[in-house]
């Protein structure tokens, strides 16, 4: 078994380089986001507000959520729906972000992870993954950027998806955003004491995962395909 934890801000380009990395091992690659952004789904379409944390609590117990693997691509179930594209939106990260700061829906969602890195070789990405989830993963990397190289990616993204959105605004949610996400209580978004931390602002993506591969290789030896 192999476990890679691949944690940072959002926009490092974390789910790049993790499916790349999967793919050439031929492991799963689990995108953790995708359980908080479905999370975060529900909430708003029951017109309830994220950060209350009572209200959140308490829709829990009407929410089902399964991941499912096929040809390398994670399919996430929300009470039997497969939700696509809808947990994508931009409104949709921040009731991620929000919710992912509740005790509650953290617990809610810690076994489903735990148990995928218990059965499976991963690479797993998120915020938590080298501390919380996977404390005793093979390779802990934390990806990092600048913020404006990270907004600019974000915005491309976005564009390219047929959004309709402005660059300072990307850039403005983005830098809220981390700021919860590395300043809640619970589980923050920071690096692992022995994550590598990798800043790949001046890196096209196929020069982080060739730098990840060169880590792996030196550290697990010769299992890259
Ligand atoms: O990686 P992402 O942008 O899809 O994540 C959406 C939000 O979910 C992010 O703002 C913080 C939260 N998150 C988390 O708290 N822990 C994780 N392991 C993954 C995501």
């Amino acid at each position: 078994m192999i476990r890679i934890a691949i944690d940072g801000p959002s926009g490092a380009g974390k789910s790049t380089l993790a499916k790349s990395l999967a793919a050439r091992l031929g492991i799963i690659y689990v995108d953790t986001g995708a359980l908080y952004r479905t999370v975060g789904y529900y909430v708003k379409t029951k017109g309830v507000d994220p950060k209350d944390s009572g209200a959140v609590e308490a829709l829990l117990p009407e929410i089902k959520i399964e991941l499912k693997y096929e040809a390398g691509m994670q399919y996430v179930y929300l009470n039997g729906e497969n939700l696509g594209e809808k947990i994508r939106q931009p409104d949709i990260s921040m009731y991620a972000s929000a919710v992912s700061a509740i005790p509650a829906v953290r617990r809610f969602l810690l076994e489903t992870q735990k148990s995928v890195a218990r059965e499976n070789s991963v690479v797993m990405d998120g915020r938590d993954i080298g501390t919380v989830i996977i404390p005793d993963a093979d390779i802990k990397i934390f990806l990092t950027a600048s913020d404006e190289v990270r907004a600019r990616r974000r915005y491309n993204e976005l564009l390219a998806k047929g959004m309709d959105v402005k660059y300072e605004d990307v850039l403005a949610d983005m830098k809220e955003r981390d700021a919860r996400d590395r300043g809640r209580d619970i589980a923050p978004a920071t690096p692992a004491p022995d994550a590598i931390i990798l800043d790949n602002s001046d890196c096209t993506n196929e020069e982080s995962v060739e730098d990840v591969i060169s880590i792996i290789k030196e550290k697990l030896g010769d299992i890259i395909i």
